[in-house]
């Protein structure tokens, strides 16, 4: 979509791709350049055809962070009467999976823009890391939460202390990203994950993603129960009739996402 100064939006088939362009900047995440990712994303949830979300940057960089030169003169007063990145948690609230595809540098924003993904795919030379304390600040958008999460205390401590970043082999040990990929062939495995979580029905795709992102919320036994609730509903839809039935004829199904 021309409309976008910062980001390049398309459909590919069932998949829309978000693909960050401000290279000079190695993708610095501006207000603007969140702004514009919010909006295609909301586009593509409000898009039928639309069944799942790649967001994507350069061979170089998915992103190098928030943009400090954005942010070195801000103040204590400005940011906190801008709840400054608070908009950033917008895309936490597309209920369609998002797949980031991480080639080159994840670093601090972009670290955290990853992890608000619901998967991380990682490119063969892709880092991952949150520098903020070597720019006299903490990260912002979830890196001391959903970082120790994803791999652990001992080793969300040393990023977020020493600025040590992960590669891709390590990051996947580590359990933040699902996957590594050589480097050129990040797009299309990232697009073929993509493309089969869009061929299954769209209402229960919703509703898995819903119930896994619950246990960042719940104890185990409110999940457990959330997670029951939300599996018994499957069984008021035609998806979990036709799902079934299409089993037990050994025919492929057809969703109709209702
Ligand atoms: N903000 C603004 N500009 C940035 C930037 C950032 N986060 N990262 C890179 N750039 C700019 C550089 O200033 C440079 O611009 P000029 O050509 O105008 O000088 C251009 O992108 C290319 O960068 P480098 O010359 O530095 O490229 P390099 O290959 O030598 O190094 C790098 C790459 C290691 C990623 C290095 O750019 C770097 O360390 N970037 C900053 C990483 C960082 O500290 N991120 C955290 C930001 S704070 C944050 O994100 C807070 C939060 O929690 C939300």
């Amino acid at each position: 979509n021309s409309s976008f100064q910062y980001i390049l939006a398309e459909k590919k088939g069932r998949v829309g791709l978000v693909t960050l362009n401000r290279p000079k900047s190695l993708n610095a995440l501006s207000d603007g350049l969140i702004s514009e990712i919010n909006s295609a994303v909301k586009l593509f949830q409000e898009d039928k055809d639309v069944g799942s979300i790649i967001i994507t940057g350069s061979e170089k960089a998915f992103a190098a962070g928030a943009d400090i030169k954005e942010m070195e003169k801000v103040t204590l007063p400005d940011a906190y009467n801008n709840d400054l990145l608070a908009q950033w948690h917008d895309l936490t609230k597309i209920r369609k999976p998002i797949i980031a595809a991480v080639n080159g540098y994840a670093l601090g924003g972009g670290c955290e823009l990853a992890m608000m993904c619901d998967i991380i795919i990682a490119g063969e030379k892709a880092v991952f890391g949150q520098p903020e304390i070597k720019l006299g600040t903490i990260p912002g958008c979830g890196g001391t939460q959903r970082l120790i999460r994803a791999i652990g205390k001992s080793k969300a401590m040393e990023l977020v202390l020493t600025g040590n970043n992960l590669n891709a082999i390590e990051a996947e040990k580590a359990g933040l990203v699902s996957k590594v990929v050589p480097v050129e062939e990040l797009l299309t495995e990232a697009t073929k994950m993509a493309e089969k979580i869009a061929s299954y029905s769209q209402l229960t795709v919703a509703m898995a993603k819903e119930a896994v992102n619950a246990s960042y919320e719940l104890t185990l036994q409110e999940g457990i129960r959330f997670e029951r609730r939300m599996f018994h509903s499957t069984f008021g839809t035609h998806d979990q009739k036709e799902g079934m039935n299409a089993f037990v004829e050994k025919r492929t199904p057809t969703w109709h996402n209702k």
